[in-house]
């Protein structure tokens, strides 16, 4: 691998204390030396787990991200946590513009931005989310949508940063693309950034790919050139297969 693979979870919104709490003590017992010599891991709990999983996660190599921030440090905003108060609570990292808060929540590329932004300014590595949907991709527009995706949601600067290419129709379905489709975006993807941001930036951003990453697939995933690990959702809710798609890089 060119980079070092990261192997993220996304738990969206599932997991509570004590389940959680035995997933992620799974999770950090099974990240033994060889899987350490393989690949970073990612757990993002819930927020209200952030806490608490980043305090039983001290010294075991196991980072704890967040899946969403304002883009505000603080003010008047009911219900919204902000990336200050995530790496507060012990997050190193935080997903921004999944495709589930893209449709459900209506954010916009310049949403997107204005978190990962924020997650920077609060030392927090964004993970920016892009991905086209079926009808896209069936009208060959998957390059132009990932590459608008792109160019609005990735901040300017060259500050922490990691992409996922996230099909929206691969997410939970069971569905992947092909190899040679994803080869196909990250290359693509690699090559705009590196347009924008220069070779030394964009070479070493890691650019995951996520939707229905499993044990089964995740080896020929991995091994593609310009895939740098995966975000996965529903497999890290187990810890074996969580563990055991990190096996695969
Ligand atoms: O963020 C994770 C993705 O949405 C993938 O979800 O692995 O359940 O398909 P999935």
């Amino acid at each position: 691998h060119k980079r070092r693979p990261l192997i993220a979870g996304n738990w969206k919104m599932n997991g509570l204390k004590i389940a959680g709490a035995r997933t992620l003590g799974q999770v950090i017992e099974g990240y033994d030396a060889a899987l350490r010599a393989k690949a970073d891991l990612l757990v993002c709990p819930p927020a209200p787990l952030l806490y608490t999983f980043a305090a039983a996660s001290i010294g075991s190599g196991v980072a704890i991200g967040a899946q969403t921030c304002h883009p505000a440090a603080s003010g008047a905003c009911t219900g919204e946590i902000s990336a200050e108060m995530l790496a507060d609570a012990g997050a190193s990292a935080v997903i921004v513009g999944h495709s589930e808060r893209r449709s459900y929540n209506g954010e916009t590329d310049a949403d997107v931005r204005a978190r990962a932004e924020a997650a920077r300014r609060a030392g927090l590595t964004p993970i920016v989310c892009v991905g086209e949907t079926r009808e896209e991709r069936d009208a060959g527009r998957a390059l132009d949508v990932v590459g608008a995706q792109l160019a609005g949601s990735v901040p300017d600067g060259e500050g922490a940063l990691i992409v996922a290419y996230e099909p929206v129709w691969a997410i939970g379905t069971g569905l992947t693309p092909t190899v040679a489709d994803v080869a196909e975006v990250h290359a693509f993807m690699r090559a705009e950034l590196r347009k924008r941001f220069g070779a030394a930036f964009a070479d070493g951003v890691r650019l995951l790919y996520g939707g229905s990453v499993k044990p089964a697939n995740a080896a020929e995933l991995m091994a593609v050139e310009d895939v740098d690990g995966a975000l996965v959702g529903g497999a890290s809710l187990v810890a074996a297969d969580f563990l055991a798609i990190a096996a695969g890089c």
